[in-house]
């Protein structure tokens, strides 16, 4: 983000805040679709980031949604159902019923476990709605089922006309760098295909895989990414699977769009450390990867400065708990009281894994950029004192 922008932010709202470009958004997922191939399309996992998914309907073909809260917010903004693939461990039976009777279906469930493949069967028989199934391919987690229960599940469902598995879901984590990794775990699930195939003749409409693609957060730590999506492109090239492949992705879709800004409130030096109190914290930015604070994020100062003395600061939050240290270390020119630091690539995960409801502090405001550079709030700062309040 460009001095300009941070200063006419500034102008118009307070630290601390996130700010979502969605010009950058758009052109992120149109880099992603350029370089993988004919046979891919993309779904927005919006566990990543909430806020964003309308921005992303008209590109984007599918949304994995995870929990009944992401899916009302999918209904407060009339995203449409039909996109949807209802993913997730533990659906209840009444979230699940209650889905059935609406006039708009969602488009796919995912099955975690045989419990849960139970539970869509009897829901789809009770309500005598047609329903489509993705079961899940554990990976060796708590996560999906067998290879062996998904054997079972397309045996049986071959009675079953309400029934439809339109395809195989897979994801195994995030964050990976490694295409070693993305080869083995291709070629575990095209093996698994193909035997599908040949043991019961059936061949899955798609594949929705999420590759748990890789975003650069700390500095010195950049990867050439054309070369990562080529090689992965060669590798689903490769696959005997040539039917649609769905990948299912977060990080690599959200991240680049964001920053979050605070604010330096305090400034002390103790026994020979530097410290400033920044009027955000690690209940509203968590770095995937982060350790103690040890890692320097790509980050910039607001205002820019060219001359002066560089410093090394520890950047702590507003909590009351040694752990509220956003980064150790950080060499910064002639840091002075109410400048601002600038957290780049903080629009996936960041600012929702973090421990927001410790010491009551207020939600930041969420600003979003359009592509003609003009801003808008699209959540006003929010204070969490009432959930922490109890209401006798
Ligand atoms: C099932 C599933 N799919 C996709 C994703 C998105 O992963 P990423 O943000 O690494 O792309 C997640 C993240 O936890 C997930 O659990």
């Amino acid at each position: 983000m460009n001095t300009e922008t941070v200063k006419e932010l500034l102008n118009s709202y307070q630290t601390p805040m996130y700010v979502f470009d969605i010009g950058i958004l758009r052109k992120r997922v149109a880099y992603l679709k350029e370089r993988l191939p004919e046979n891919v399309s993309l779904c927005y996992a919006v566990k990543a980031n909430t806020f964003i998914m309308k921005e992303l309907d008209d590109i984007i073909d599918r949304f994995e949604v995870c929990s009944p809260g992401e899916l009302s917010i999918c209904r407060e903004l009339k995203m449409p159902m039909e996109k949807i693939i209802f993913s997730g461990v533990y659906k209840t039976p009444s979230v699940v019923n209650d889905l059935m009777d609406k006039e708009v279906p969602i488009g796919i469930y995912s099955a975690e476990s045989m419990v849960q493949y139970r539970l869509l069967v009897d829901a789809s028989k009770k309500a005598g709605t047609k329903i489509k199934i993705m079961p899940r391919l554990t990976s060796g987690n708590q996560f999906g089922m067998t290879e062996d229960e998904i054997k079972d599940i397309i045996k049986e469902v071959r009675e079953n006309e309400l029934l439809d598995i339109c395809g195989i879901q897979f994801f195994s984590g995030t964050q990976k760098t490694s295409l070693k990794k993305q080869k083995r775990e291709l070629e575990h699930v095209d093996e698994f295909l193909q035997t599908l195939k040949e043991e019961l003749d059936f061949t899955p409409e798609e594949l929705e895989f999420g590759p748990g693609f890789p975003v650069t957060y700390f500095q010195g730590e950049d990867f050439d990414e054309d070369e990562y999506l080529n090689e992965f492109s060669n590798l689903i090239r490769e696959m005997n699977f040539k039917s649609k492949i769905t990948l299912e992705l977060g990080r690599s879709i959200a991240a680049s769009c964001g920053s979050y800004l605070t604010k330096v409130v305090d400034m002390k030096t103790n026994k020979g450390q530097n410290y400033a109190i920044v009027d955000g914290g690690i209940n509203q930015l968590v770095f995937f990867g982060q350790s103690m604070a040890m890692k320097h994020p790509l980050c910039h100062m607001y205002p820019e400065r060219e001359d002066g003395v560089i410093n090394n600061w520890n950047l702590c939050g507003s909590l009351c708990t040694v752990n509220d240290i956003l980064v150790k270390q950080l060499p910064i020119m002639d840091l002075k009281l109410d400048d601002v630091i600038v957290f780049d690539n903080t629009g996936a995960y960041c600012m929702t894994e973090g421990i927001a409801l410790f010491l009551s502090r207020d939600l930041p405001e969420i600003v979003f950029i359009d592509e003609y550079k003009k801003h808008k709030s699209v959540r006003k700062t929010s204070p969490t004192h009432p959930i922490n309040t109890p209401n006798y």
